[in-house]
């Protein structure tokens, strides 16, 4: 599908071609990115830093709302420590060339270290690990079984098991506590890259851990600022000791300008805002559990879940352009995408924010009970012809 440019959005709406639409895409899961004190953080800070450091943080660029951000951000996961980085991407790109250096492995062991990768993790963990020199292999999507089997081919070498928390191209959630029960106690680190689950899952929303209300001192945690938090960046929370290896060995981090420091500022408060308004959280647990169950109910293949990313696809690519094109009619917007790692080359990525109040969701599901009857013809000629 072709992209669009959207002029002007809301938490919960887009405008398109001058139209506003309620929106069920992208990341924005809180709502964080619109809500006013987040806005006028961003606004406050501007009186006192400018847009960016211009410099990376081991040389000239490092400002105080880095330091407490990272301080704060520890803090919130229940993490001894943070390091920032420009994006998500980078995040698992920076982890990656650190757990690369023997330093980061206490107990030594063969080398290359071995990364076990779900096979539908996103590109930037396989970028990372292959970048950084890892042998990579690979382990049935959700399944820790399968991980098992991958690891025990491996007992004498640093083993990394990588997998997203909640995958955003399908809203899996990843087995975490079957995870660590697959891996050796020494040697052996199990990555998380919580993108979509970080504000988003477990009661104060910090994420696929919490979800599983597991903590361990196994787990290393990567994740963007740009989804949930609502606001630019990427961090690494994980033991003080890996995160100074983090800062003295990942070439990322020393090379590149960081995150700007008014957006730090801004994340410190985002990350406030969401212990003050804690039913932030549970707004979104409620949306989701609507959805879900109304989408089910209509014969959509959705399943019970408490993440807010649902994906579906329908009989054909035809009636799949045609539906979306009957819910742009009604002024929805649901992103019909071809992004890797879905359950089709092309599917309906539908994700629920906070912010969607009961009205719009009414309007949604109204929207999709008429497009799917005003679309069931071509369901039966795509039967027909299959
Ligand atoms: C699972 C996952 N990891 C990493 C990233 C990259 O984060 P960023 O956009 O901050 O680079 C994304 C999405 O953008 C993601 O979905």
């Amino acid at each position: 599908m072709p992209r669009i440019p959207i002029a002007a959005n809301t938490a919960s709406t887009v405008t398109i071609n001058g139209r506003d639409l309620v929106a069920f895409g992208g990341c924005n899961y809180l709502g964080l990115g619109h809500h006013p004190d987040v806005k006028a953080s961003v606004v406050r800070a501007m009186d006192y830093l400018g847009l960016t450091t211009s410099a990376s943080r081991e040389t000239s660029g490092n400002t105080l709302e880095h330091e407490l951000l990272e301080a704060e951000l520890a803090q919130f996961l229940g993490m001894e420590a943070s390091i920032l980085m420009p994006e998500g991407y980078t995040a698992n790109l920076a982890l990656a060339q650190a757990l690369a250096a023997p330093e980061a492995w206490p107990a030594g062991g063969g080398d290359p270290p071995v990364a076990v990768i779900d096979e539908k993790s996103h590109r930037s963990i396989r970028n990372a690990v292959e970048a950084s020199g890892f042998e990579v292999a690979d382990f049935e999507h959700l399944s820790a079984a399968d991980a098992m089997r991958v690891i025990r081919r491996h007992t004498d070498r640093r083993v990394c098991v990588w997998t997203d928390g909640v995958f955003a191209a399908d809203g899996a959630i990843a087995p975490l506590p079957g995870l660590l029960a697959a891996m050796p106690r020494n040697n052996a680190l199990l990555v998380v890259d919580d993108c979509h689950g970080f504000c988003v899952l477990g009661t104060r929303g910090r994420g696929t851990c919490e979800h599983f209300g597991i903590s361990d001192p196994r787990i290393l945690w990567t994740s963007t600022l740009a989804k949930g938090l609502g606001c630019y960046g990427g961090a690494v929370a994980s033991s003080r000791r890996l995160i100074g290896v983090v800062r003295d060995h990942a070439g990322i981090y020393k090379g590149t300008t960081p995150v700007p420091p008014i957006l730090a500022h801004a994340a410190r408060e985002a990350l406030r805002v969401i212990d003050r308004e804690a039913d932030l959280v549970s707004r979104l647990e409620a949306n989701v559990r609507r959805i879900r169950r109304s989408l089910a109910a209509m014969g959509l293949p959705v399943e019970d879940s408490p993440s807010p990313v649902m994906t579906f696809v329908l009989d054909s690519a035809e009636r799949m352009r045609s539906f979306y094109d009957r819910l742009i009619a009604q002024d929805v917007f649901i992103p019909l995408i071809d992004y890797p790692n879905g359950p089709a080359p092309l599917y309906f990525r539908l994700s629920v924010c906070a912010m969607h109040s009961p009205g719009q969701i009414d309007h949604l599901l109204r929207s999709l009970e008429t497009a799917l009857a005003d679309t069931a013809s071509l369901a039966c000629q795509a039967r027909a012809a299959g």
